[in-house]
């Protein structure tokens, strides 16, 4: 498996498949890899010939206060677990090689970026669609994956496609979790033993909330008391939010009904984690 640097580069890989006739399948990440990553993975495979997967983290996501600088990074470890899992080629570029000098040109999604974690994130996906759209136009894939885990960034990422006419298909994989529940998320190493524990409650509240819409709850306003009741067992929890919305627009909805998106966000210390679940009522 070959890890390329430059724009250039991983065109002419691209190129040279596309003209056996081979079908592209594009799974970008931050690196850090975990089970959650490499299920995209196998997904891609299963529907496309040839596989790249970009490792980037993109600094124009994070805002002046995050993570940037302490993002965990490991290319070594990350091309050994891409290389098992059937990755083909990484496309790992430089900061200047995506944002050279001079770098002007943002692509915004207006609406559904500005609720859930837009509100706390102001600017992050204009970040986040900006790289995601550039990682299109140089990789031109039949098919780009990513997953449930970040529910809003998928939902902004095919608002973007449709909107700008990209002539691809995006595909949404299920969240991957520990044993326990926890999501899997490059930012759990940020956890100590106690944050670790307590971080369990996210998709403990979740699975009630699932469990008893599937019983017949239908009030919203009820459901997400329940929640904050059980989010706010853990002292040490902070609520960013917690959000039930329409599973594909994530529009407001009045009453449970459909297939509805019950989302939250949550601090321990400056870690930020979140998680979901889909019901369909
Ligand atoms: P990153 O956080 O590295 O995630 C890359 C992809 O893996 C995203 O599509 C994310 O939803 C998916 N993913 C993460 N944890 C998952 C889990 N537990 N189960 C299933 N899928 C999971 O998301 C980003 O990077 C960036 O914003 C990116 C899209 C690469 C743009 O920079």
């Amino acid at each position: 498996m070959k890890i390329v640097k430059t724009i250039k580069e991983i065109r002419e890989i691209v190129l040279q498949q596309q003209k056996k006739g081979r079908t592209i399948g594009l799974v970008p990440t931050m690196g850090y890899l975990h089970k959650g990553h490499l299920s995209l993975v196998e997904a891609a495979r299963r529907n496309n010939d040839f596989i790249v997967m970009s490792i980037f983290v993109n600094p124009t996501q994070f805002g002046q206060n995050e993570d940037y600088d302490k993002y965990p990074r490991d290319l070594e470890r990350d091309a050994r677990l891409a290389e098992d899992a059937g990755v083909d080629v990484i496309f790992s570029p430089e900061v200047k090689e995506m944002y050279p000098e001079g770098y002007k040109t943002y692509v915004n999604v207006e609406g559904i970026t500005e609720i859930l974690c837009g509100k706390s994130r102001p600017g992050h996906f204009r970040g986040v669609t900006t790289i995601v759209c550039k990682l299109f136009n140089i990789v031109k894939p039949d098919r780009a994956y990513f997953g449930q885990k970040d529910a809003q960034q998928a939902a902004v990422i095919k608002k973007m496609v449709s909107d700008l006419n990209l002539d691809l298909e995006i595909v949404t994989c299920p969240i991957v979790r520990e044993e326990d529940g926890l999501a899997m998320s490059s930012r759990n190493v940020y956890l100590d033993e106690q944050q670790r524990k307590s971080a369990l409650i996210l998709s403990k509240a979740l699975f009630e909330a699932q469990r008893q819409v599937l019983e017949g709850e239908r009030n919203k306003q009820k459901i997400r008391d329940n929640i904050l009741k059980m989010l706010h067992t853990e002292k040490t929890a902070e609520v960013d939010y917690v959000e039930i919305v329409n599973a594909d627009t994530l529009e407001e909805i009045e009453e449970i009904k459909g297939k509805v998106l019950i989302a939250l966000a949550v601090r321990f210390g400056t870690t930020r984690l979140i998680d979901n679940v889909i019901v369909e009522v």
